[in-house]
């Protein structure tokens, strides 16, 4: 075990395109948090372009921290550890934040505590949790991840499942590219989906076999697409503002209905006492709404992501940061950013 922490600890995110800081106080409590997202600088690619992704924050990276510690009115010297989101991601974007915390973990003398970003995902779901319902079925659903984990504790989760091909973000971002709604799709298309009839259209909703865990989302974009530009894929007709609303509301029941299938196919399997769910696609209201009715139907917990930590975020790592500083997890200064897992967090 790790010594208990008595200041703050600072989380630093940068695996995609949110350059954040947060400050956390030792009982967790939020001091502050600060997110610059670049998404206007992706939009007009229609995706995150890795290497402005890396410039960006670059960029902005000191000018974040500044804010945190600004708004914390804390001075560096306050920090007492110094969590750091080093896989997985994109390898320029993870290398910022990673070379940044090293750089402050040598100049404060303090330690540093390495954090996987899914793992991050996972945590949020708990996050100022007094008592959690363990174990959670829990789905991390973002742009880049769609997995299934059995949660045995705050720190420790095993995965069960993940997609075979596309994100469920990813999916969501495609097809608002495909209905000329631009990027990120997510936001886009659950706003859009309000005024649709989600039962209008009916695609094809992808579970694999029976017992599988695993997602596959290609091809409910791919029906999108045959549906929006034909079999052929050369109709340029443009579809009104209500058939697009109605794509949006069926193609994204399609999706929520799948999460949500194998979301209580896993808390079956690993007899769950509550359901989880966090990542960018957990802001979905939809989404929300079907855990909610789930958890009720089967009589388990819920711990969804707050609205503010599901996408990308810092209090998430320097969080779960803490709670791996109390177990004795730390890094030294050859921390390496990984762009795949390739091992969980490093072991005390
Ligand atoms: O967790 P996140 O910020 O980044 C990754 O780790 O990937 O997730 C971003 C993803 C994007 O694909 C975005 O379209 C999706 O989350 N997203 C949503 C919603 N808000 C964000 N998807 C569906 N409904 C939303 N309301
Ligand atoms: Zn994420």
């Amino acid at each position: 075990m790790g010594l208990p922490l008595d200041g703050l600890i600072l989380g630093i995110e940068s695996s995609c395109d949110e350059t954040a800081a947060a400050l956390l106080e030792a009982d967790g409590t939020v001091r502050a948090s600060v997110v610059r997202s670049q998404i206007d600088l992706h939009t007009v690619f229609g995706g995150v372009v890795p290497e402005i992704a890396g410039r960006s924050h670059v960029e902005h990276m000191v000018p974040v921290l500044e804010e945190c510690f600004e708004r914390a009115r804390a001075q560096k010297s306050d920090v007492r550890a110094i969590a750091v989101t080093c896989q997985p991601g994109l390898i320029g974007s993870l290398l910022v934040g990673v070379s940044t915390a090293k750089a402050l973990a040598l100049a404060l003398d303090v330690p540093l505590v390495p954090v996987d970003h899914v793992a991050a995902h996972i945590y949020s779901c708990f996050h100022g949790v007094a008592e959690p319902q363990l174990p959670a079925a829990c789905l991390v659903a973002s742009g880049g991840h769609s997995s299934l984990f059995a949660v045995e504790s705050l720190t420790r989760h095993t995965k069960l499942g993940e997609t075979i091909d596309d994100a469920a973000g990813e999916a969501f971002d495609k097809v608002a590219a495909i209905v000329g709604l631009g990027y990120p799709g997510g936001p886009l298309i659950d706003r859009m989906a309000e005024g649709g009839d989600r039962k209008r259209f009916r695609f094809p909703r992808s579970l694999l076999a029976r017992d599988s865990l695993d997602f596959s989302f290609s091809g409910i974009k791919t029906s999108v697409l045959y549906h929006c530009r034909g079999q052929n894929l050369r109709d340029r007709r443009t579809l009104d503002e209500q058939e697009v609303r109605d794509v949006c509301a069926s193609f994204q029941d399609a999706v929520v209905d799948v999460l949500t299938t194998k979301l209580a196919r896993l808390a079956e399997r690993i007899g769950a006492r509550s359901l989880a769910v966090g990542g960018g696609v957990a802001a979905n209201r939809r989404l929300r709404e079907r855990v909610t009715e789930l958890a009720a139907e089967k009589g388990l917990g819920l711990h969804l992501a707050p609205r503010e930590l599901t996408t990308d975020n810092a209090v998430m790592v320097a969080g779960l940061g803490r709670l791996l500083f109390a177990e004795g997890v730390r890094a030294g200064l050859d921390l390496d950013a990984h762009a795949r897992a390739l091992a969980p967090a490093p072991a005390p």
